[in-house]
């Protein structure tokens, strides 16, 4: 086992570090106020080679793993949850089409998505099953060489501003998840609209929209996997997915408790630095302490997932635990500001908005907890 980054690591936290604070730190309270999406910095991270992390180098990635990956995400979150959650959903149609699609949707697609010329996004949710995703209703009626598709797909981060969308579609009406198929979707097909922007607590520079389908031709050679596979390849994305919100929580809660601790420093109340009270400095020590142990737990399913092992359970926990460790942390941050912490003079009472997300996103912590248990229970039948 070994606790410490290699040097590839820790020359992509410097050179992430650097892009973060030159393009991202001083513009996020701006693109939040005005909810704007930079896509010119999305397209930079591109060009610096930060979107396409994990993926193979002959389709333009980096070649690198997952546990390279949620370094850049954590540095990214620090600064920008929006643009970390873009990354993050991105992500989701590169994993799938590197791991699932054929050679001509590898070439068409996964360069561009790691250059930054093409974003994606994940269109699953629909207006009346989030939790219960199997049950999704979207239909893609195939004919001849084309599904013709109809549907409303709902709070879809990136809706409008993402080009590509792996699409989730039953293609048969049995009710069982083997009717789902996974497809490539691209904005301009016609047929494809968008929702009205959805008002947020937070991740304002992000958008989230609804998607409507009115008789959309997606061509069959759209479809990724075999149909009737897409729940699976959804589930296993996902799986993925959560490694990286629990590394963006990470990157929240980091940014929460350094703000915390250099208030805490400086403030002055009764003659001495707030810091001096161990009613601050104890919140303090558990922000730090859980952080960290968020971190490693996220590691693990990172590593996990890198070296080709099961880590369906530990994607879980890691997102379950740095999401709610997250909520408090950015809780107590703003608790440790007091005033000030409730003003959106300072940056606190944004990440305990943006925190509040993470808890939901790709799976709501209930379902985490599903998930986990469920595994568990699994393991314990396989040995008794
Ligand atoms: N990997 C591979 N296959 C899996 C799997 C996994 N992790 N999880 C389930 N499956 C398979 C099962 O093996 C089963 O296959 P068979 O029928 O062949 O046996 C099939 O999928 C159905 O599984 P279940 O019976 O377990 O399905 P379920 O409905 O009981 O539970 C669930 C599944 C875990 C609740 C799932 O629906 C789920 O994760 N729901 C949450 C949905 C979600 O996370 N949405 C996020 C939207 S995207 C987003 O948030 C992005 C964003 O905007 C930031």
């Amino acid at each position: 086992m070994d606790f410490l980054y290699n040097d590839v690591q820790n020359m992509l936290r410097d050179s992430i570090r650097k892009f973060v604070e030159k393009e991202i730190a001083s513009y996020t309270s701006e693109w939040e106020e005005k909810m704007e999406f930079p896509e010119d910095v999305m397209k930079k991270l591109g060009e610096n080679g930060f979107l396409g992390i994990p993926y193979p180098e002959e389709y333009n990635g980096q070649g690198l793993g997952y546990q390279e990956y949620i370094i850049v995400l954590e540095e990214i979150a620090r600064y920008s949850a929006s643009l970390a959650i873009a990354v993050a959903v991105n992500g989701l149609p590169q994993l799938i089409i590197d791991k699932f699609g054929n050679e001509e949707q590898k070439k068409n697609y996964l360069p561009k998505l790691s250059s930054g010329e093409l974003t994606g996004a994940f269109a699953l949710t629909e207006p009346d099953y989030g939790s219960d995703a199997k049950s999704i209703k979207t239909f893609a009626e195939r004919k001849g060489d084309y599904f013709v598709v109809n549907g409303t797909k709902r709070f879809i981060s990136q809706a409008g501003v993402a080009d590509v969308y792996i699409l989730l579609s039953r293609t048969k009406n049995t009710g069982s998840s083997h009717d789902i198929t996974a497809f490539i979707l691209t904005k301009d097909m016609d047929g494809v609209t968008f929702g009205k922007h959805e008002k947020k607590m937070g991740l304002n520079a992000t958008p989230t929209r609804e998607i409507y389908l009115d008789d959309v031709k997606i061509p069959a050679e759209n479809m990724v996997g075999e149909e009737g596979f897409g729940f699976k390849i959804a589930m296993m994305a996902l799986d993925s997915g959560r490694i990286t919100i629990a590394s963006t929580a990470i990157g929240i809660a980091e940014a929460a408790k350094n703000c915390a601790l250099e208030y805490a420093v400086t403030r002055k109340q009764f003659g001495r630095p707030i810091v001096d009270f161990q009613g601050v400095s104890f919140p303090l020590a558990d922000m730090e302490t859980k952080i960290n142990a968020a971190r490693l737990l996220t590691q693990r399913a990172a590593f996990l997932r890198d070296s080709g092992l099961p880590y369906t359970k530990e994607a879980s926990m890691a997102k379950l635990f740095a999401t709610d460790v997250a909520m408090e942390v950015t809780t107590n941050a703003v608790q440790i500001l007091g005033g000030n912490g409730y003003m959106r003079d300072y940056p606190a009472e944004r990440y305990m908005r943006e925190a509040k997300v993470m808890q939901i996103v790709e799976g709501t912590n209930q379902i985490q907890r599903l998930v986990i248990s469920r595994l568990m229970i699994k393991e314990v039948s396989q040995q008794i």
